[in-house]
Formats: structure tokens, C-alpha cells, sequence
């Protein structure tokens, strides 16, 4: 070993010790008579001090110090004087004086100050190595780890059996666009790398391994956004011969455990579930903030009778109209109002209605329009007290529903910002299919390997929009961390589902024969679901993006501003792969 001690470690236990300390320069000051040296490694500082005086053949070594230079000291632990203890750190109440250094290795002035941020995210990303030595971030990393350790206990405990899937597959659907790999060995013909290890996992069940799970790399060519990144991990979990609630309890089992672990806060369980359309009708998504404390409110019986032509119109043409109360009013002013108004004629919406509740009536653009009667069902239903602001906002229920929604989430941000809380909550029955209107279309709302509720199979065909899913969405303050469901396990059900999605049999058979086939060999009743690591650990650790516990995440564009990558390639390794690479010009 090079050192004795890590930089986070000696106290005054350690006074009067001779050690050999190893890290980073994080600092020098010089105060004439004494050098300070902070030295820095993943485990912390140690405040290093050098006397000229007392030791003079080290002054230029000393001298020559530069920040981030990485060096060795040998040197003995003595007490630092009462008035420059430092209490927030370990080390705080000691130095250690320098007797010999080493200079392993010096360091270029730095592109941007350690632990700065402001430089902007493509330069620390060119530099993630320089970047991975801010606390906060290297803090992140070795969460991360301590957290998948602790989800590995957890399911070793519960006898999961840990295995890995390939990399280099075959397409498995999930929504994305497959990245491919082209094959030497078989030119003309692509690898896929998988969206996720879905069908894998759904095979391994069939080979009888009932309990799996990988902490698994999944690519997904997609467009990105926070939380979103090409190549990300998830924990896949599979199980054989259970349904719906042991998949949800495990996982809320294994959430408990390994966040309590991290966090030393308790995790409440069982998890709150809500069915996917009553979600949409209170918050606008299938993936609600339920920190945020404003639901949504049909309101269209209320003012069936109104004398607002625009409401009328609404109502006339089926629409509906649909409102939030917000308790605190005040705190919305009439200028933030008027941006929502604009929001929503942006949205193609006709603006947003408002009534403020006060001791002497109420104020609103529409008051003229608003009856007596109107008011007192308003408060009876919506409990109002003075002091309320009623937002409601008309249209065709689907745009009402997401674009207040979407106003929810914004006024969240700015009511309810103060809790930090973490809030789990499970979105069930879900539809199985949605209708693509652009490809005009049915598609799986989840992949299509998830199950339809049994009584609803006969269905099917004559009405597929109202066939449920037996699929479970788990979210975590408003950010889907997770999803699954109970699979298909016969193969003339799987058919069929092809079928309703569009493929051809030809098409179906190419693509997923592997598993139609497997289905036909006692493959059992079996379920499971994903988690994402990325987005789960990012809240966890109160980040906005998963960027900020991935250590080489690409950017919006997909590249790695380190490796450079994508990049092209050697003309030898595209004719070895028959390849020719022919760019199309947009025009
Ligand atoms: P799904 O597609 O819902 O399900 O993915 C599971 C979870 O993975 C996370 N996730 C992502 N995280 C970061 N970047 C991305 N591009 C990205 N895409 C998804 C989300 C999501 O909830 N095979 C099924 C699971 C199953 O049915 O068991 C699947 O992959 O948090």
C-alpha cells in the first residue's frame, strides 16, 4: 500500500502517529511561516501543514505544488490549535505535518474549477474524470453502488437466482428504435442490442428458473430528455406461478429495504394504487406528483345550464368542463393567470376560467355569467372556503384532462415545492391496447407480451379498446420508475395479440417464433417487472437528471463529448462488415 491512512480518516485518537497519506492537492495557502495544504481523496480531507523553518530542504517541492497535482507525504498527526479546529468535517481537529513528499504525478491547470457546475454540462462531460472529483458527485456513484448492493441482499434473500442475457439479440420491442450492430460472420445481417431483456426473461421462466432478476444495460435509440438515455440500467425482475400482487409486493419489499438502508428514513408500504383512467381524470397522467395537493374536478354538471356562450358551446359539442381548486388563492396572482390563459390558447384551447372566492362574494371575468345557483353547488361540491381560486378550463375531455394536468404540475412547482417527501404510487388497470391515430393503429399500451385480464379475452377482437392489461406502472413523485405486468404464456393468445397490433403472420413468425414456440412447451404462468436504476436513484438523491448519477451519460444529441463516439469508422471495417455507408442529404 501506498498510504497507511485515507484522507477522511485520522482524528485525535491518531495525535502523536507517524502515516504516509496518498491523494489530490485540493488546495495550497500560503501564510508566509506555514504552508496549508488540504489533501483530498474520495474518503475526504486532511489538512497537511509544512514549516520552512523547521524543514528546509522540502521548500521547493512544496512551492512547486499546483492544485489537483496528485502527491504522497509522510508526516505525524498533531493536534491543531482550539481556534482553527474545523467542526464539519472528521478530520477537523487534526494536521498533519509534513515530513517527506513525493510528487506521483503534477496536474495541467484545470479546464474548470473542481466542484464547479457553471461551466456547463458538455466540458465536465469531456472531462467527467475531472468532474467525477466533486463531492456530490462521487457521492452519487458510491450510492448507487451501496444501493445495488443492497437490492442484490435483498433479493438474494428472497431466493432470486442473478444470471445475464445477451447484449448482441434480436429486436424486443419496447417503444424505441433498436440500435444494430452489424454481423461480419453474416454480412448483411444485424444484431440488435436489446431495449430490454423482456423476451430472455420470459424464456428463462419457461426453462424453470422461477425467481430472476439481472441488473440489466438497456439500449433504446430514442429521443432524449432528463430522464432519458440511450443505454441505461434497470433491476429486471421475472417470476413463475404468482400474480399481480406478488410482483407489486416484492418490489414494494425491496424498495423499503434497500432505500431504507441508503437513506436511514422510513419507507411507508403498502404503496397507494389508483387505476390508470381515474388518474387521468383527477391529474391529467398516468404518471401523477401526488405531492402536489390539487385534483381535478368534473365540473360539466355544474353548468349545464350556463349562460356563457363558451361554455355552451363546449358542453353542446360533448365536451367537458373541468376544474381544480387551489386552497391558498392568494398565492396565484392575476398575472400568473394570464399566463395560464395563454398557455392554454396556445394549446389550442379557448383560454382558462377563473373565479376567486372571497367574504364579499366572488371575482371572475365570467361573473356576469355566473348564477347564484352555480356558485352554491360549486362550493358544496369543491368544499370552498374564502380565500379559494377556482381554475376550470373546457373542452374535449381528453385535451381537458392532460392540458390541466399539465397546469397542475406547473402551479405544483410553485405550491408545493417544499415537500421533499418520497411518494410511490402504482398505476393498475391499464387498457391493453391504445389507438395509434397517426399509423391508424392499434398498439399495446404496454410491449405486447402482457397479459389481458381473463374475463375480458372473449372481447378481444369485437372490443379492444375496453380489454384491460394485467400490468402495474409503478411512479415515484410524478416520474415513472418502473413497469410490468403478467405475461401471456399460450401461444394462440400471443397470436392473436400480434394479430390485433397489426403484423402478419409471416412478420410475426420471423421476429418472435423463438417465443411462440417456447410457449408451446409447458411454458408456466409467470410475471415481473423493471425498475428503472437510473430515474429511481436520480430522486432518491434529489437530482434533476439521470445524467447526474451515470458517470459517462451521452448528451441531448447522443454523443460522448469524452470518447467522441459515435464516430466513423475505418474504410477496412466497413468492407470486413460489407458495409457502405451512404449518407443521405436532407433536402
Ligand atoms: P419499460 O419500458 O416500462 O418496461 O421500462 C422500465 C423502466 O425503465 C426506465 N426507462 C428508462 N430509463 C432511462 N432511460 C431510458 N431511455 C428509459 N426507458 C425506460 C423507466 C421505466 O419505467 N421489459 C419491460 C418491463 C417488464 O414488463 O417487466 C420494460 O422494459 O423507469
Amino acid at each position: 500500500m501506498l498510504r497507511t491512512h485515507t484522507c477522511g480518516e485520522l482524528t485525535v485518537k491518531n495525535v502523536g502517529e507517524e502515516v504516509v497519506l496518498a491523494g489530490w492537492v485540493q488546495s495550497i495557502r500560503d501564510h508566509g511561516g506555514l504552508v496549508f495544504v488540504d489533501l483530498r481523496d474520495r474518503y475526504g480531507i486532511t489538512q497537511l501543514v509544512y514549516s520552512p523553518q523547521e524543514n528546509e530542504k522540502l521548500e521547493s517541492a512544496v512551492k512547486s505544488l499546483k492544485n489537483e497535482s496528485v502527491i504522497r507525504i509522510k508526516g505525524k498527526v498533531v493536534k491543531r490549535p482550539p481556534e482553527t479546529v474545523n467542526k464539519k468535517i472528521k478530520t477537523g481537529e487534526i494536521e498533519v505535518k509534513i515530513e517527506e513528499i513525493e510528487i506521483l504525478n503534477f496536474s495541467k491547470p484545470l479546464p474548470f474549477e473542481i466542484g464547479s457546475t457553471s461551466c456547463g454540462e458538455e466540458i465536465r462531460l469531456k472531462y467527467r474524470y475531472l468532474d467525477m472529483r466533486r463531492e456530490k458527485f462521487m457521492e452519487n456513484i458510491i450510492k448507487r453502488s451501496k444501493f445495488t448492493h443492497y437490492v442484490r441482499e435483498f433479493l438474494h434473500g428472497e431466493n432470486f437466482v442473478e444470471v445475464e442475457t445477451p447484449i448482441l439479440t434480436k429486436s424486443t420491442p419496447e417503444g424505441a428504435r433498436d440500435f444494430l450492430v452489424p454481423s461480419r460472420l453474416n454480412p448483411g445481417k444485424f444484431y440488435a442490442l436489446p431495449q430490454s431483456p423482456q423476451l430472455f426473461k420470459q424464456l428463462i421462466m419457461i426453462g424453470g428458473l422461477d425467481k430472476y432478476f439481472q441488473i440489466a444495460r438497456c439500449f433504446r435509440d430514442e429521443d432524449l430528455r432528463a430522464d432519458r438515455q440511450p443505454e441505461f440500467t434497470q433491476i429486471d425482475i421475472e417470476m413463475s406461478f404468482i400474480n399481480e400482487d406478488d410482483v407489486i409486493s416484492l418490489v414494494e419489499r425491496m424498495i423499503k429495504f434497500s432505500v431504507e438502508k441508503l437513506l436511514g428514513i422510513e419507507i411507508e408500504i403498502p404503496f397507494k394504487r389508483i387505476d390508470y383512467n381515474k388518474s387521468l381524470e383527477l391529474y391529467g397522467t398516468d404518471s401523477p406528483d401526488l405531492r402536489i395537493g390539487l385534483e381535478m374536478e368534473d365540473l360539466t354538471d355544474t353548468f349545464i345550464n350556463t349562460e356563457s356562450e363558451i361554455l355552451k358551446r363546449i358542453i353542446k359539442s360533448g365536451g367537458k368542463i373541468k376544474g381544480m381548486k387551489i386552497e391558498e388563492g392568494e398565492k396565484i396572482s392575476l398575472k400568473e393567470i394570464e399566463n395560464l390563459n395563454q398557455f392554454v390558447k396556445e394549446r389550442g384551447g379557448e383560454g382558462i376560467g377563473w373565479i376567486r372566492f372571497t367574504d364579499s362574494g366572488i371575482q371572475s371575468p365570467l361573473k356576469r355569467y355566473i348564477k347564484n345557483e352555480e356558485i352554491e353547488d360549486l362550493k358544496g361540491r369543491l368544499k370552498i372556503s374564502p380565500g379559494n381560486l377556482l381554475l376550470f378550463l373546457g373542452g374535449e375531455r381528453e385535451w381537458v384532462n392532460k392540458t390541466l394536468g399539465e397546469i397542475r404540475v406547473h402551479l405544483g412547482k410553485k405550491l408545493f415545492s417544499d415537500d421533499k417527501n418520497l411518494n410511490f404510487v402504482w398505476i393498475v388497470n391499464f387498457p391493453l391496447f391504445e389507438y395509434n391515430q397517426e399509423e391508424k393503429r392499434l398498439q399495446t399500451k404496454h410491449h405486447p407480451f402482457t397479459s389481458p385480464v381473463e374475463e375480458d379475452i372473449p372481447i378481444i377482437e369485437k372490443e379492444p379498446l375496453k380489454v384491460r392489461a394485467r400490468a402495474y406502472d409503478l411512479i415515484l413523485n410524478g416520474i415513472e420508475i418502473g413497469g410490468g405486468s403478467i405475461r401471456i404464456n399460450k401461444r394462440d393468445l400471443q397470436e392473436k395479440i400480434f394479430k390485433m397490433i397489426g403484423l402478419k403472420e409471416e412478420e410475426y413468425r420471423e421476429r418472435f417464433g423463438f417465443l411462440l414456440e417456447a410457449l408451446e412447451y409447458g411454458a408456466p404462468p409467470h410475471g415481473g417487472i423493471a425498475i428503472g436504476l437510473d430515474r429511481l436513484i436520480m430522486i432518491l438523491l434529489g437530482e434533476e437528471t439521470i445524467r447526474e448519477v451515470m458517470l459517462f451519460p451521452k448528451t441531448q444529441k447522443g454523443i460522448c463529448p469524452l470518447t467522441d463516439a459515435p464516430s466513423s469508422v475505418e474504410e477496412w471495417q466497413l468492407k470486413e462488415n460489407r458495409i457502405k455507408v451512404d449518407i443521405l442529404q436532407k433536402k
